[in-house]
């Protein structure tokens, strides 16, 4: 069991990396080691109650667990930092937008589901709406080098074009 996979150490490995040289590559390193074997990271992980688990978060990096249960989408976003997400079961759906020129507003770019076993990193303008493209539940890592709720950031209403304050509100009232 050389490989057996811990949450614990995983959430070490990533504090370490994020203050480390290149956090970039070694941040994206240490998800794709970790959901590499999907079964034996689901069999180790603990079952959260909640959707956004917080696993931690400082000045230089905020981790969180994410579920998405199949049906449920989330209003798009931007982080305003790097961005890498590691999933481990089921398979999330990225739908990214870019700004739309014509309309001053953003348009959907492109789309991405990363299945078990799937890692991505996405720069800090990206904007993404995420949801579950499987029947059950998608769950991942997500690692952001930065303090994630201590920066202001945004919202994006996809029907209208429009972006809003990222606010509790504003996300509530969009998520599907
Ligand atoms: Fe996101």
């Amino acid at each position: 069991m050389a490989n057996a996979f811990n949450l614990d150490d995983l959430v070490t490995n990533l504090r370490t990396a994020a203050t480390g040289e290149n956090p970039r590559v070694t941040v994206k390193a240490l998800l794709e080691q970790a959901v590499a074997d999907p079964e034996a990271m689901q069999a180790a992980m603990p079952a959260f109650e909640e959707n956004d688990v917080i696993l931690h978060e400082d000045e230089t990096v905020s981790i969180w667990h994410c579920r998405f249960m199949p049906g449920h989408t989330v209003p798009a976003h931007d982080h305003q930092m790097l961005a890498t997400i590691g999933v481990y079961s089921g398979a999330e759906r990225n739908d990214f937008y870019e700004a739309d020129p014509e309309t001053g507003g953003i348009r959907k770019s492109n789309e991405v589901v990363l299945s078990a076993g799937n890692v991505l990193q996405i720069g800090p303008s990206a904007i993404h709406a995420v949801g579950c493209a499987s029947k059950t539940p998608c769950m991942g890592i997500h690692v952001y080098l930065g303090a994630l709720t201590q920066i202001d950031r945004s919202l994006f209403d996809t029907d209208k074009g429009e972006k809003l304050p990222f606010s509790d509100e504003n996300y509530q009232r969009m998520t599907r």
